[in-house]
């Protein structure tokens, strides 16, 4: 085979065989075949696409490029959770434990913030102690004992899926509904869980910007599991403002934990309420959906998925904050309106911008972040804001913030005319919608 005759078959819109895909991507891990031939490929399946057999190979070329976690040892159906990455997305925090305290196994493997979307690994390791790094025979244990463990991705996991997005990273490849699909998918399918549900996020913060792209990303990545028989529902939710109230990693820790003693935000307790519901449900707990719902807001009402989330934080070596002097920070400034009227609009590209600005999150992937600064919004979208009434909380170390305060304000449009507010999910794709 000559990667020069696959890069022309792609260019002329045909289909490749999965041998073919394995021969690209077991030559690219192996350094055969150089960047410039894969990136001539990347922009022609950009152009022309792939079908679901071609996505789902490349998916298992990927998954087969590295280490799989080998979860038989833990007992029962496992269920995972992905979510397209936001600003203010915190559900790992709540959604884990709250699953498992119903009774359902969760093996999670996250990642860490990158621009202005933030990473459940940055949030975790701002509790003091706690640790992500566990070895896998820890993790089985603990996800046996406890039903939850949540740890980092170990290095070798689907190592073709880190050259291919550094690529597509530098050669405007990464807005590509296949590529993006089998690169989601075969780091989720390669961590081994039965139950996958994927949270695909559309908005100025989030990766799709359309219902319409957001609805063929589902299916792709529906479709991918669903081939290679695992169970896999998308959630086409909202992010066109940031998620709950707080973005930075010690100040969503404070909302995850109040969440679970049920004081959260509306959005993010619907959205975890909802999403854990088909956790628990396809994750074989309850018969019917009905019964997963009423079963996870039992597990809020009865504290046991508060207690779930303290003991998760303590066998990962963290302590528990208490959550008045948990953020540590030089001042707190006011953001206020200089109009009265309703938020029609809170831009949370702006927000996650300004929060990385002030070091809630990192630009490039070996930025330390300051786990104690960031946003936390006095108003959501829908609410009525008085003139000089605070529009959000700036949390900040940092000297001469003015821009950042300047780009905070701005991200708010409010109008005179009441706004109504939405639901946080748009649409649920199963199985039964490819
Ligand atoms: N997240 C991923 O893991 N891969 C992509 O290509 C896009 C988002």
């Amino acid at each position: 085979m000559r990667m020069v005759d696959l890069i022309e078959k792609k260019r002329d819109n045909q289909e490749l065989t999965k041998e073919e895909i394995n021969f690209i991507i077991s030559g690219y891990t192996n350094k055969d075949i150089p960047d410039y031939q894969v990136s001539a490929l990347l922009m022609a399946i950009y152009f022309n696409g792939m079908t679901n057999d071609e996505s789902t190979a490349l998916t298992m070329a990927m998954l087969n490029s590295g280490d799989t976690i080998d979860l038989s040892k833990v007992e029962g159906i496992k269920v995972d959770k992905h979510s397209t990455g936001g600003v203010g997305d915190k559900t790992t925090l709540v959604l884990g434990p709250l699953v498992a305290s119903a009774g359902v196994k969760v093996a999670k493997l996250s990642g860490r913030g990158l621009g202005h979307t933030g990473g459940t690994l940055d949030k975790l390791e701002s509790i003091p102690g706690l640790s992500i790094n566990i070895e896998i025979e820890d993790f089985i244990k603990q996800v046996n004992d406890l039903g939850i463990a949540v740890a980092g991705q170990t290095a070798n996991l689907c190592p073709a899926d880190k050259l291919l997005y550094a690529l597509r990273d530098v050669t405007a490849t990464v807005p590509s509904i296949p590529l993006i699909a089998s690169s989601i998918m075969s780091k989720k399918l390669a961590s081994g869980s039965d139950v996958i549900v994927l949270d695909v996020k559309i908005g100025d913060g989030a990766f799709m910007k359309t219902i319409e792209e957001a609805r063929e990303l589902s299916k792709v990545m529906v479709g991918i599991g669903t081939s290679v028989g695992k169970r896999v529902v998308a959630f086409i939710t909202d992010m066109g403002q940031p998620l709950g109230f707080a973005v930075g990693n010690k100040l969503e820790v404070i909302e995850a934990i109040e969440t679970l003693q049920g004081n959260g935000p509306e959005d993010l307790t619907e959205l975890c309420n909802e999403i854990g519901a088909y956790m628990v449900y396809l994750g074989g707990r309850t018969a019917t959906l009905e019964e997963a719902k009423t079963l996870i807001k039992e597990q809020i009402t009865s504290n046991k998925a508060s207690e779930k989330q303290h003991k998760l934080i303590e066998m990962q070596g963290g302590k528990l904050p208490d959550l008045d002097g948990f953020v540590q920070v030089k001042e707190v400034v006011e953001v206020v309106s200089g109009t009265a009227g309703y938020i029609e609009d809170i831009d949370a590209l702006a927000i996650g911008v300004a929060a990385m600005k002030l070091g809630a999150g990192r630009e490039t992937k070996d930025q330390d972040v300051d786990p104690d600064v960031g946003v936390v919004l006095n108003k959501k979208v829908g609410d009525f804001v008085k003139e000089d009434e605070a529009l959000a909380y700036v949390y900040n170390n940092k000297e001469d913030i003015e821009s950042i305060l300047e780009e905070i304000s701005d991200a708010f449009v409010i109008t005179e005319k009441p706004v109504e507010k939405k639901s946080i999910i748009f649409e649920i794709i199963t199985e039964k919608d490819l």
